[in-house]
């Protein structure tokens, strides 16, 4: 099964609207056409509005990075699917190790952010992953394959060919220790295998799984070069357009 390669930038609470301009015009400037892979910017709220018409019949995505689940209403700071699709946004985030650990998003939340960005036509990538203790304790499978169970609750065949789930392991994102690529394989087999266990083989074959955590330019292609890893999220070296588009190029 031919799955096109994503790799998605997570800008997280970095870049005022001119940094984020700056960075964007550096990326299509050397983007050129890719044909085989798939590129996407997640920058924070408050860019996505001045950043779509320069991405609009460009070759780079526009994504956010969290979502509320209620198309409008009473919610104090909340931005909903809605709005993300109104300005441009073809994907959003849902999940990252950073929205549970400050921010409190359990499965459930989660899974109703999932459905919610679903019902607005957007992409949701459903991120997953183990702390250290637990990789520690044996007990990373478990943990993943269960996170990416309460994420899918209730979620169709048809609608699952939208879903990108990201393997991100906590204890590699931001700190430089990438998960070996025989580690981040085995992962994401076993999530695959999940997949299949939850909808069918023919799905979960067509799922991309991206590994995220400490991706660089000069790990990206032998994580890449993995059966199936489908793609990167990338936090750090996404800000740059020199290690960006490098990472971009993995071959
Ligand atoms: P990192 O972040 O590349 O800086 O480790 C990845 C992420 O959190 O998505």
């Amino acid at each position: 099964m031919d799955r096109t390669p994503l790799i998605a930038g997570n800008w997280k609470m970095y870049k005022t609207v001119k940094e984020a301009v700056e960075l964007v015009e550096a990326l299509l400037a050397h983007i050129g056409q890719p044909s085989d892979r798939e590129v996407l910017v997640c920058p924070p709220f408050t860019a996505l509005y001045p950043l779509s018409p320069l991405l609009a019949e460009s070759p780079i995505a526009l994504g956010a990075q969290d979502v509320f689940y209620e198309s409008q209403g009473a919610y104090t700071g909340a931005i909903s699917p809605l709005m993300l699709q109104d300005i441009g946004c073809s994907y959003v985030i849902v999940g990252h190790s950073e929205r549970r650990q400050y921010f409190g998003d359990d499965d459930t939340l989660v899974n109703r952010k999932l459905h919610a960005a679903l019902a607005h036509g957007l992409h949701p990538i459903m991120c997953v992953g183990e702390s250290k203790p637990q990789r520690d304790a044996g007990q990373a499978t478990a943990i993943v394959t269960a996170q990416v169970r309460a994420g899918l609750a209730e979620v169709t065949v048809e609608q699952m060919r939208s879903v990108v789930i990201a393997y991100e392991p906590i204890w590699a994102i931001g700190t430089g220790d990438t998960a070996t690529p025989d580690d981040a394989q085995t992962m994401h087999a076993a999530i695959r295998q999940t997949l299949t266990e939850l909808f069918d083989a023919t799905t979960a074959n067509g799922v991309r799984i991206q590994y995220g955590g400490s991706v660089k330019p000069d790990n990206v292609d032998e994580l890449m070069a993995q059966p199936d890893i489908d793609g990167a999220l990338v936090g750090g070296a996404s800000l740059k357009a020199e290690s960006f588009l490098r990472i971009i190029q993995f071959h």
